[in-house]
């Protein structure tokens, strides 16, 4: 019998996934979910056949060299910005990712952030918490409704179109930005003009060097003073500065934010805001599309070392 594959899993994953990549690799696996520092990385990648990351770990040329062990990174999500893709091409290192199983998932908390950030979801719920409320009042709690407004999606690819038909179910026009044309209707010639009329603005465009800062302050200046934005995409895609100061400012309503520039840390300055709604990069995380990524990943794995042609691949 041939050994299996050695792989290195860096965060602890969904049981039915765990459960298969040790039956089809000779797994290591993170049991209690440390993230791992660069020199834990760094020996995962020069001794084991595969690594399976995330997006919590920052995979940069200074660690992919050519001389390393693993010969694929099967990212756990779509997004591989934390990965230094040019240098996996270079060290001969396959690069997969896990798209569409977790459209529907980051579509829904994207109508969330808004819903929430719209109708003050956690301000009101702590005041039932506390036993601070004082009962109906017609003029309570007030937020602002959806139906009717204008919906501006930046980056028009599965998530960006979900979240439209899902905006589209609750009454509200749709018009977006993309680079490459779709068929589709309500697309815009430039982000500027989306910015200008959407009362809402959702991002989904990539994270990396190619967007970082394209939600600039000077479309953060666009927006309407009544407007929002929804940022479930990378939290480097936005000038975060200059949308604290507008948000700081009153100069836009309220954002709704799942991703951060520079996560796990959140900047004071947006946590103690009351105009901002904030999760902790939670778009993809239900039970069933995680198992789904984490067995996107295996295939792509299992793929690989059968000398077959390996799904999802970004390299
Ligand atoms: C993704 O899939 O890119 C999610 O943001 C989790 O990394």
């Amino acid at each position: 019998m041939t050994a299996k594959p050695t792989l290195f899993v860096t965060r602890k994953l969904p049981s039915p996934v765990e459960i298969y990549l040790k039956e089809h690799f000779e797994t290591t696996l993170n049991a209690d979910d440390t993230p791992l520092s660069q020199e834990a990385l760094q020996f995962a990648l020069q001794n084991y056949d595969a690594l399976l990351p995330t997006v919590s770990d920052t995979l940069s040329a200074d660690l992919l060299q050519a001389n390393i062990s693993v010969k694929i990174l099967a990212n756990f999500g779509v997004g591989v910005n934390h990965i230094d893709v040019e240098a996996a091409k270079a060290a001969g290192v396959i690069v997969t990712n896990t798209p569409d199983v977790l459209t529907d998932a980051t579509a829904d908390i994207a109508l969330l952030l808004m819903l929430s950030v719209t109708r003050r979801a956690f301000e009101v719920e702590r005041i039932v918490r506390n036993n601070e409320w004082n009962g109906f009042s017609p003029v309570g709690f007030l937020g602002v409704g959806l139906q009717g407004k204008t919906l501006g999606v930046l980056g028009f690819g599965r998530i960006g179109r979900a979240v439209a038909e899902r905006a589209k179910a609750f009454g509200m026009n749709v018009i977006y930005y993309s680079r490459s044309p779709k068929e589709y209707p309500g697309a815009k010639s430039s982000m500027a003009e989306v910015v200008r009329a959407s009362d809402f603005i959702s991002l989904h465009m990539p994270g990396g060097d190619e967007n970082a800062g394209v939600f600039s302050a000077e479309l953060i200046a666009e927006m309407k003073p009544t407007a929002f934005l929804i940022n479930t995409a990378r939290g480097d895609v936005v000038d975060e500065k200059a949308l604290i100061l507008a948000l700081e400012n009153k100069r836009i309503a309220g954002a709704g934010l799942d991703v951060f520039a520079d996560e796990p840390n959140v900047p004071e300055q947006l946590r103690i805001l009351d105009n901002v709604t904030l999760f902790p990069h939670i778009g993809s995380a239900t039970f069933e599309t995680r198992t789904a990524m984490g067995l996107m990943a295996a295939d792509s794995l299992k793929a690989f070392f059968s000398g077959e042609d390996v799904p999802n691949r970004v390299t």
